[in-house]
């Protein structure tokens, strides 16, 4: 059987995306609410607002996304990360994970909190780069 070639993804350290190709990423995880269905103005003020945002690339197209909002000083939160279905499995979750984690630890952030679902594969997944579960509740105040 052929193997599937595996891409060669680049990482960048930018905020400068095209609104477009942002909600076409989260549109394919099949999430139609929030950022699949933001207007541009929107996604780029959610851009603009982040901490830091990491983007994968496959050539020109955009398959990773990872976002982290922050104080600067002393902790943040892993916004929002996701991986084209068709690029999954290959280790670029992780990647991104990793290189936000880094890029935090190098602005001196010294926590930096994730939101997983509830299940092993979360868990796995985190503590793979070095998150480890907190014995916390977790409160929401939905403003919608
Ligand atoms: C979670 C996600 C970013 C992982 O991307 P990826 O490129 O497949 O990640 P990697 O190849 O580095 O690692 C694969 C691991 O992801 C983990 N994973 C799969 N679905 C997951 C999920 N919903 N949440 C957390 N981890 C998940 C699995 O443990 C898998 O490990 P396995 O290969 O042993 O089964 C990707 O599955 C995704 O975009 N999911 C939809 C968006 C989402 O749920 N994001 C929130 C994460 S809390």
């Amino acid at each position: 059987m052929k193997r599937r070639r595996r891409p060669v993804v680049r990482l960048l350290n930018s905020k400068r995306i095209a609104p477009a190709a942002v909600r076409e990423l989260f549109r394919s995880t099949g999430w139609t609410e929030d950022i699949a269905a933001y207007s541009p103005q929107q996604i780029q003020k959610l851009l603009r607002h982040s901490h830091l945002v990491l983007t994968a690339w496959d050539d020109e197209k955009l398959v990773g996304f990872a976002s982290a909002v922050s104080d600067g000083v002393l902790c943040g939160l892993v916004q929002n990360l996701v991986v084209h279905p068709d690029y999954r499995g290959t280790g670029l979750g992780t990647r991104l994970l990793r290189q936000l984690a880094a890029t935090m630890r190098r602005q001196d952030i010294p926590c930096l909190y994730a939101l997983g679902t509830r299940g092993k594969k979360a868990g796995a997944f985190f503590r793979r780069v070095g998150f480890h579960p907190l014995n916390w509740k977790v409160f929401l105040r939905s403003a919608r």
